[in-house]
């Protein structure tokens, strides 16, 4: 087999990059959503992908917990099928230099453009108490992430529209200041399953910190909790198991049928057909059990993985130098077109 960095030495392929935070484990929004997309594409493109525990201490986070759920993640990784050597798997401190492009180019971000995310806006609007810089400044890391690797194309979920624009903004900004320099990165986002929505509130978006319990599916859930939430997922009054795309008083049953097809491989004319006259009962057990399917395999993957933290390490370890190894040029190429001094 190919290795990736002899695939990236040919330099044929286009080049994917994404990332994800180590807080919790992964729900099914964020496989859906991003990581599942990550494994498809590793066919046809040169893929990096990182767990970004420089973005998740921008909220406080548990030391020993941080760092073990980094190596779940990592290893999470792999179960899902991302393979280390097709792909460039690493942890984004283990490259520093993420960090070391971020300061260059919060110099070339502006205070109003981070002032108008809204992701930065929705917390301090909730009045979270720990507003720090980090916060402020985190898309101007995940600028640094992308572009550092030159990457063409930036799988995620919807959420993370408005980042991927900044950087786009950042990247054609530094290359006009001096000369092309940076790939302008498209995001890739796949409608159909580009915002899971939550099992208890289908008007909001799936999230990690949900505080309802029954609101995520996660990966590494039991079987018959992943069952249990899905008999447990709110819907309307209605019967019958139809997709109504513009309709918000469906968003539970659309929701549900988007989850279905997605992990099922089936259309919607086919699951519409498949429980005609069926009844939402019956349907939500049978989303349950299709999730409960998928995760299976990743589970059981999971666990041997976890068994073997030599084999894990030392896929970090080499990710980590790969990932080096690829953004050493684009720093350079940045320090000396800002003008630093170089000694050699
Ligand atoms: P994070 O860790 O919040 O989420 C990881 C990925 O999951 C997607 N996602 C969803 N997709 C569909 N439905 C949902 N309900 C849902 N919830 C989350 C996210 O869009 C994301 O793709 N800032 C990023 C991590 C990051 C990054 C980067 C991503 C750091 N640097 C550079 C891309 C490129 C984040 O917090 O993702």
């Amino acid at each position: 087999m190919v290795s990736i960095m002899e695939n990236i030495a040919e330099n044929k392929r286009k080049r994917v990059l994404s990332g994800i935070q180590p807080t919790n484990t992964p729900h099914l929004g964020n496989y859906l959503g991003a990581t599942k997309n990550w494994v498809d594409m590793q066919n046809d493109y040169d893929c990096v992908c990182f767990i970004a525990d420089l973005h998740a201490i921008t909220v406080r986070q548990e030391p020993a917990k941080l760092r073990a759920q980094t190596r779940e993640t990592y290893a999470l990784l792999m179960a899902m099928g991302i393979d280390p050597d097709r792909s460039v798997l690493f942890v984004q401190s283990h490259n520093h230099k993420h960090a070391e492009l971020a300061w260059v180019l919060s110099c070339f971000t502006q205070f109003g453009e981070l002032s108008r995310m809204t992701q930065f806006k929705d917390k301090s609007s909730k009045g979270e108490e720990n507003m720090n810089l980090g916060l402020f400044a985190y898309p101007t890391l995940q600028a640094a992430d992308i572009l550092i690797y030159n990457a063409d194309l930036v799988p995620v979920g919807a959420d993370q529209k408005q980042h991927l624009e900044l950087s786009r903004n950042i990247a054609v900004r530094f290359n006009n200041a001096y000369s092309p320099t940076f790939t302008v990165p498209e995001p890739h986002i796949v409608k159909a399953t580009a915002k899971i929505m939550s099992l208890s509130e289908p008007t909001k978006k799936m999230s990690k910190s949900d505080e309802n319990p029954n609101a995520s599916v996660f990966v590494l859930d039991e079987r018959d909790v992943i069952i249990k939430k899905f008999k447990r997922a709110v819907t309307d009054s209605g019967t019958e198991i139809v997709y109504r795309e513009d309709d918000e008083g469906k968003a539970g049953i659309n929701n549900l049928m988007g989850i279905y097809c997605a992990v099922t491989g089936s259309s919607i004319a086919d699951t519409e057909a498949e429980f005609a006259g069926r009844g939402y009962g019956d349907f939500k057990a049978s989303v349950g059990e299709a999730v409960a399917d998928t995760f299976a395999p990743i589970q059981s993957e999971f666990k041997r993985l976890m068994g073997d933290k030599a084999h894990v390490d030392a896929c970090m370890k080499s990710g980590a130098e790969r990932a080096i190894a690829l953004s050493a040029k684009t720093l350079a190429k940045v320090y000396r077109k800002v003008g630093f001094y170089g000694i050699g």
